[in-house]
């Protein structure tokens, strides 16, 4: 549970360090050491996750901006973050590599939540998944063909729609895909809207509201049941705190 002030009392939930924690049953393996690791998505959400692990007592000790390591201590002995692309988050908290984390809920989305506990809106990175067009477009009778790095949540959501339509895999500048005659529609994140609309483009469809979650490994939830339920909390109020100072 939280300790006072909102702090972590990580300290004395943990396990005895220098044990390796191997979980046959679960098929997970915890990194070789007995620190608490939480996966981090670098880029806008490490941006806007640092302050709500600042308000849980978590401070890494070296500033991730501009540190080129990818694993860091904290002011806590024992516990570490890690930072990854967001893709790769809900991979390293579902084989127990790390014990929580926080990633994009179209991550989630996009390629499953399967092995993971899914506790926490952390309502930062706040953003929204659309289709959109050149301005003006309109379907003609062939069949829409949709650019897309999404393209699990496009397919289902097209066929939610009873359209068939072509899926175009791509990894990034989806908004040049109409411009260049590669695609008709995309499937990406809307924030401002700035990038489409300098593009020559505008929102159609809303497919769903992102933010971003924290997860936890459900073998860690058990094994660490303390120390993760702290950690869980205690954001859990930096949320509210950080809700509360916007209104
Ligand atoms: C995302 C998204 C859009 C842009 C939307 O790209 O793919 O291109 O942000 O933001 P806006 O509505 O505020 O303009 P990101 O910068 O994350 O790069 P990416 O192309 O690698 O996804």
């Amino acid at each position: 549970m939280a300790g006072a002030g909102g702090q972590l009392t990580l300290e004395s939930s943990l396990p005895v360090a220098g044990r390796a924690d191997i979980n046959c049953r679960d098929n997970t393996v915890h990194a070789m050491t007995d620190k608490l690791t939480i996966a981090l998505t670098k880029g806008r959400i490490l941006k806007e996750t640092l302050p709500l692990l600042s308000h849980a007592g978590i401070e890494p000790a070296e500033d991730p901006a501009t540190s080129r390591k990818l694993l860091l201590e904290t002011n806590h002995n024992d516990v570490r973050l890690v930072i990854l692309r967001g893709t790769d988050v809900p991979t390293y908290v579902r084989h127990g590599a790390a014990d929580v984390g926080v990633v994009g809920k179209d991550v989630l989305m996009e390629h499953g939540a399967e092995g993971l506990y899914e506790p926490l809106d952390l309502e930062i990175a706040r953003c929204r998944l659309m289709t959109a067009a050149e301005v003006g477009w309109a379907a003609g009778g062939s069949r829409v063909r949709v650019a897309t790095k999404f393209v699990n949540i496009a397919r289902a959501y097209f066929a939610r729609q009873g359209l068939q339509v072509d899926i175009i895999k791509l990894y990034g500048a989806l908004e040049l895909a109409p411009i260049m005659a590669l695609a008709d529609l995309i499937v990406d994140i809307v924030d401002t809207g700035n990038t489409l609309r300098a593009n020559g483009m505008e929102p159609l469809e809303e497919i769903a509201s992102i933010s971003s979650r924290l997860v936890v490994n459900k073998a860690a939830l058990r094994s660490r049941h303390d120390a993760i339920n702290d950690i869980i909390d205690n954001l859990a109020s930096a949320v509210e705190a950080r809700r509360d100072a916007k209104t």
